[in-house]
């Protein structure tokens, strides 16, 4: 074992959530059942997996908690803030993902968790009317208030580190813009309140990253993915994370792809259409907060099949996806695929995937895992983009120089290197 620096994961650690909907409900109740021992926390790898540590004759399985050192659940601490003033037990039960029988024995500890008052502009979020906002002020001051909202959660709560995800609704696309580029030029814009181009969600990814608490992106918006946010991620040695949840449909293409390009199968096009009846597919229902989570989509395919590389089999692809709000299906998420693959001589195939998900089902142990690791991460020393997360992520964030991994399986053995290395083992690429 090589003799590596990780801080022990002592104490308290906070959980702030941005947005408290479908998803953080369903992450948060799910915690709570599962460390009193009333659900089991299936999808979570931290939780469950184990991997392979040492090669030859000093391989052995181990837990990944085992091998390196993580919060235990115990030690977890939820707090929030939404545009609506719901605590997270009332938001559970509005959101109907779960029965009530799996969210009413952790129902003391769901009510007392009120979200704090958001940062909120309805130019952001178009479908979105919140009542529970901090009042009007520049994107400076807000950002102020929300490092006091850390400062002051942490105290109250007596936790030793805080991390922050995002899992709110999706802004409406904003391209990178000058302002972005550098952390002065950033400053500038927010002190100067340009309201355009510093959305809210950069108020709370700013205020984070400047608490030194590593910042976790779930959905697709610009948010922490600018070189400003990169520049302030290393000068506090904060871990930043993105962005978008790799939950359904996007993980099918991630697992289907590599299985194309493994066999030399050509891809003349992929149509995806879902389904969905829940805020989020309300909120998408806005062409322009689905311009962003499309962007975010469609980036998974071109990279995985080159065109440049194999034009023969991937010069051409026609790649499409749609998103349809549907309201009686709420959180239950019906994602069509279908693919037109060709073969041999070119002769023309089509496989078709009917996905009955549950959007917050999937995305919870997500919100676990991208959790304690961007808080071990910080524990490791670590800081900037954690790229080894994109395991978890439909978009995943890279610098100019770099070109984003989407395929799962390579992913996959990327994250259990990084886990290696944190644990003290050697990183390889040996087959498990
Ligand atoms: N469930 C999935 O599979 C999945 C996958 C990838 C990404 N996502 C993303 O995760 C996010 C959450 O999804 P959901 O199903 O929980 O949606 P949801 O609508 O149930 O919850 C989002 C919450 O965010 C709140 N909100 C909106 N703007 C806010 C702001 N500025 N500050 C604080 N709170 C704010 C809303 O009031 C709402 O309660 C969405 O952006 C979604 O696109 C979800």
């Amino acid at each position: 074992m090589e003799n590596v620096n990780v801080k022990p994961a002592t104490g308290k650690l906070g959980v702030l959530c941005v947005g408290l909907g479908a998803v953080t409900s369903t992450f948060i109740v799910g915690t709570l059942m599962a460390r009193k021992g009333l659900a089991k926390p299936v999808g979570s790898l931290s939780q469950l997996a184990t991997m392979r540590v040492g090669k030859g004759k000093d391989k052995q399985y181990k837990k990944i908690t085992e091998v390196v050192p993580l919060t235990d659940l115990n030690d977890v601490v939820f707090g929030a803030w939404d545009i609506f003033a719901d605590n997270a037990y009332e938001s559970a039960i509005h959101a109907e993902v779960l029965k009530e029988k799996d969210i009413n024995p952790v129902k003391d500890e769901l009510e007392a968790i009120k979200p704090m008052p958001a940062v909120f502009d309805q130019n952001f979020v178009k479908r979105l009317h919140g009542t529970h906002v901090k009042p009007e002020a520049s994107r400076w001051d807000l950002t102020e208030q929300v490092r006091e909202d850390i400062r002051n959660f942490k105290a109250a709560n007596n936790c030793e580190r805080v991390v922050v995800i995002w899992a709110a609704s999706t802004e409406v696309y904003l391209p990178l813009s000058d302002e972005h580029m550098t952390l002065a030029s950033f400053e500038k814009a927010m002190k100067e309140d340009n309201k355009e181009l510093i959305a809210p969600s950069m108020c709370y990814a700013y205020a984070a990253v400047a608490e030194g608490c590593p910042f976790i992106m779930g959905a697709p918006n610009l948010c922490v993915d600018t070189p400003a946010m990169w520049e302030l991620s290393k000068k506090t040695s904060t871990p930043i994370a993105g962005k978008d949840f790799k939950t359904g449909q996007t993980l099918m293409k991630t697992v289907l792809a590599p299985m194309l390009k493994t066999r030399m199968l050509g891809l003349d096009g992929w149509f995806s259409t879902n389904i969905l009846g829940n805020r989020d597919g309300e909120v998408l229902d806005d062409p322009d907060s689905f311009k962003t989570k499309e962007v975010s989509k469609l980036s998974v395919i071109e990279t995985i099949l080159d065109g440049e590389e194999h034009p023969e089999l991937y010069g051409n692809i026609f790649h499409k996806v749609r998103i349809n709000y549907y309201p009686p299906r709420n959180d239950n998420k019906e994602g069509w695929d279908n693919l037109d693959i060709f073969g041999w001589m070119g002769y023309p195939m089509q496989i078709k995937v009917d996905f009955l998900c549950r959007d917050s089902i999937l995305a919870a142990p997500l919100l676990l895992d991208l959790v304690l690791f961007s808080d071990l991460a910080k524990r490791a020393g670590r800081y900037g983009i954690q790229d080894w997360l994109s395991f978890y992520l439909k978009s995943p964030m890279h610098d100019f120089e770099h070109k984003p991994v989407h395929d799962l399986f390579q992913q996959f053995t990327i994250l259990k290197n990084n886990l290696r290395e944190m644990g003290g083992y050697e990183a390889d690429e040996c087959v498990d």
